[in-house]
Order: structure tokens, then sequence, then C-alpha cells
């Protein structure tokens, strides 16, 4: 075997011979996946019983808890997808088992978790969180800072095994679609005592697009291909392996787009969070379309 060969690389940090304008893309990834960093921490804190928090647990006029995570007031129940499935603790339903001592807790920190750590993980976020927030690299072909952290190349080594659980992640995901698409079925139901109609409002139609762009996003998983094409090499001889290779080929496709629907997603979670958000606040109205009460 012949010696390895160092490519002529310019040193320092940011230097390259690089002639397009390749920190636009990492910049603008920085500011998105940091926008929607805050965005989240800062819904994902609201109704926790911190007393720095206390007044926006009440701040959306409805009393107390579910103040600021859903729409109540057209008779029909549209659930902000950052705070679904409804877990409040201390109280009766989904929150009934929650141990007294994370009773302080909000209920989006419960379900957070779950969609951060499956983004995180993500294939196609590593690659833009990595070079976005760690310079590792800055860009292809473009110099790393001179400094320890920086020198050589050790992989998804040490803590970063932790992004192996990306399959984990996955299948958490799997169980939140259907979740979701019930919460678009709530979302149409209104009733008022014993009364009950079919609607639709503009908040439907968005927790809707919401699962669809979650389901583009969950079904191109490299995780979920692999999990559905990748030990086969049968794809015809039986029911089973012919739906595994449709499965295989829709997920192909959405996997070229990869990208787009991780981006489009969370901008579409997030809008979804806030529309809701801003009609508990009473700056927006959710418009019924057709039917309700
Ligand atoms: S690789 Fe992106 S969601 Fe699995």
């Amino acid at each position: 075997m012949g010696n390895p060969v160092k490519l002529p690389m310019k040193k320092g940090f940011g230097a390259t011979d690089r002639i397009d304008a390749w920190w636009k893309g990492p910049t603008a990834m920085a500011f998105y996946l940091g926008f929607m960093v805050v965005y989240a921490t800062w819904r994902g804190f609201m109704e926790a019983d911190f007393w720095i928090f206390s007044e926006f647990g009440l701040s959306g006029g409805q009393g107390g808890h579910a103040g600021t995570m859903a729409i109540e007031d057209k008779q029909s129940h549209v659930l902000s997808p950052l705070f679904s499935p409804l877990i409040i603790p201390g109280e009766g339903g989904l929150g009934g088992p929650v141990p007294e001592f994370l009773w302080w807790m909000s209920p989006a920190m419960f379900i957070l978790i779950f969609p951060a750590g499956f983004r995180g993980t993500c294939y196609y976020y590593r690659k833009a969180y990595y070079r976005a927030f760690l310079q590792q690299p800055t860009a292809c072909a473009v110099s790393k800072p001179k400094l320890p952290p920086w020198k050589g190349y050790k992989g998804e080594t040490k803590l970063l095994v932790v992004q192996n659980l990306h399959r984990y992640f996955m299948y958490v995901m799997l169980a939140y679609l259907p979740i979701l698409s019930f919460d678009v079925w709530m979302s149409i139901n209104f009733h008022e005592g014993d009364s009950h109609a079919y609607g639709l409002t503009v908040g439907s139609l968005i927790l809707l697009v919401n699962v669809i762009m979650l389901t583009g996003y969950t079904l191109g998983c490299h995780a979920f291909r692999h999990i559905v094409g990748g030990g086969s090499n049968d794809w015809s001889s039986s029911p089973v392996a012919r739906f595994k290779y449709k499965l295989w080929n829709i997920s192909t496709i959405l996997n070229e787009h990869h990208k787009d629907w991780a981006l489009y997603s969370l901008f579409w979670v997030m809008f979804a969070d806030f529309y809701v958000y801003a009609c508990t606040m009473g700056w927006w109205n959710d418009y019924v379309l057709w039917g309700g009460m």
C-alpha cells in the first residue's frame, strides 16, 4: 500500500480555495435551527409550575392549564402538536401516572423529548448542526479551527454513540403519527352540551398538513427505509415481500427529499403551535370554514 497523500488544503479557520458562497448554507441553518430551538424551549417551559412562568399558564384566558395549548372557544378542540398527547402532570387522564416529584413539569416537557431526540439524531440534521454550530467540519474543503477539540477526526465515537438511538426514536415517532391524526379527528368534532356536529376550522387544516408533513419526514427516514427494505433479497415471493417492496419504494421516494421534509416539517409543527398560541391569546381567530355549531 502506498503512503497516504495529504491534500494541499489551506490552513486556518475558514481558509479555503473554494470560490462559492459555502458559508451561506451553514449560516442560514444556524439561524433557522437556533430560532426553532429557542421557540420550542420557550413553549416547552410554558404552563410549567415555575413561578417565573406562571403568568403564561393564565394568559390564554381559559383559566389555569390548557390555556395556551389548545383552541377551545369554538366548541371544538384544536390541540397544539407540541403538547400532544396532552399529559398534564398531577391531573386526571394521561397525567395521572406521573410521579408527584415531576408535577412541576409542563405538558410539553414530557412530549418534546421524543421529537427532539428524533430530529437531533436524524442523519440530515446531524450534518446540518455539526456544520452550523460545531464547525465539525466547517464545510467541505474548508479548514476547521486550529484548536484541540477540532484536531483530527474521531467520527461519532464516545458520547456521540448516542446518535445510534435514532432508530428507537423513529419507532416512537411512528406511534406519534396516529396520535396526531387523532388530534385532527378531535378538531373536526364540535360539542356543546349533549349536541355534536362536524366542522372544519383553519386550525383543523393546519393540524392535517402537520400530519402529512411529519408522515413524509418519518417514512423517508433512513432508518425506516432500512427497516422495511434493508435486509431483504426477495421482493416478490409473498404478499408480505411485495408489501415491503411497496413501502421501501415509497420510503425511497420520500428519502430523496429528506432534507426538505426535515426542514419544512419542522417549520410547520412550530407554525401549527404558534397558530394555536396566537388564537388562544386572542391575536388570531380560528375561522370555521365549514359546519360547526
Ligand atoms: S434520518 Fe432523518 S429522520 Fe431518520
